[in-house]
């Protein structure tokens, strides 16, 4: 497997390429934003670029993907079910952020109608890319229809929104769930072995045994009162 990354957005977002060395299938995790680099990565290495894949519909996350799906027509197209309402609210998400219409267009954030997704793929599915089978995990608390995806036989899980090194995903935009988050990491990627490798959404990569001990969040350093 390789792992390419390029960094986007004015959120520093992790846009992630992932290919299958023996067959050169490949796929996209989260294009925040059109990207020459992106398509010529792609093309230069001879990828097969067989689907777009979105963690969630924030805009720093699928902001690239009607320039990406434009590139590459045969690509498919895959988010949760969930997460429709949002990604298709992406014209409308700067407002969320307290950006005001006027102001889009300067801060890069006026989005088009983002292309309909081809399928939607389900929380226990197992999506292979060449020899790579990812299982999807659904992850509900910082949006409603959030997924990841783990690799058990690289050892790698890519966690977007959810987990970072030493944090978690905020919880206070539209469908976040503090309680939820925090049930969504612990069935899903601290069940993983600590060997795993984590790619987040932001920032570096980290693992799951480092986050298990170290992560505030997770160890019950921060918790959250239920308030009275
Ligand atoms: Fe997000």
């Amino acid at each position: 497997m390789l792992i390419k990354t390029f960094v986007l957005t004015a959120f520093q977002q992790n846009t992630r390429v992932v290919s299958c060395e023996a067959t050169h299938k490949a796929m996209c995790i989260d294009p925040g934003e059109p990207s020459a680099k992106l398509v010529d990565y792609i093309r230069d290495n001879d990828l097969d670029l067989q689907a777009i894949v979105l963690t969630h519909g924030h805009l720093d996350h699928v902001g690239g993907t009607a320039a990406l799906a434009a590139e590459f027509p045969d690509a498919e197209i895959l988010i949760h079910k969930d997460e429709e309402e949002l990604y298709f609210a992406l014209p409308q998400q700067p407002l969320f952020m307290g950006i005001q219409p006027h102001q889009f267009a300067a801060l890069g954030l006026d989005y088009a109608d983002p292309p309909r997704p081809t399928r939607n793929p389900e929380h226990g599915e197992v999506y292979e890319v060449g020899t790579l089978k990812f299982s999807i995990r659904h992850c509900p608390g910082h949006t409603l229809g959030h997924i990841v995806f783990a690799e058990e036989n690289e050892r790698v899980v890519f966690t977007g929104d959810c987990l970072f090194s030493g944090t978690i995903g905020r919880t206070d935009l539209p469908g976040g769930d503090y309680e939820r988050l925090i049930d969504s990491i612990n069935k899903n990627i601290m069940s993983l072995d600590d060997d795993f490798t984590i790619y987040c959404g932001h920032g570096d990569e980290t693992t799951v045994g480092r986050e298990r001990a170290t992560n505030p969040f997770l160890t019950g350093m921060y918790r959250s009162e239920p308030s009275s």
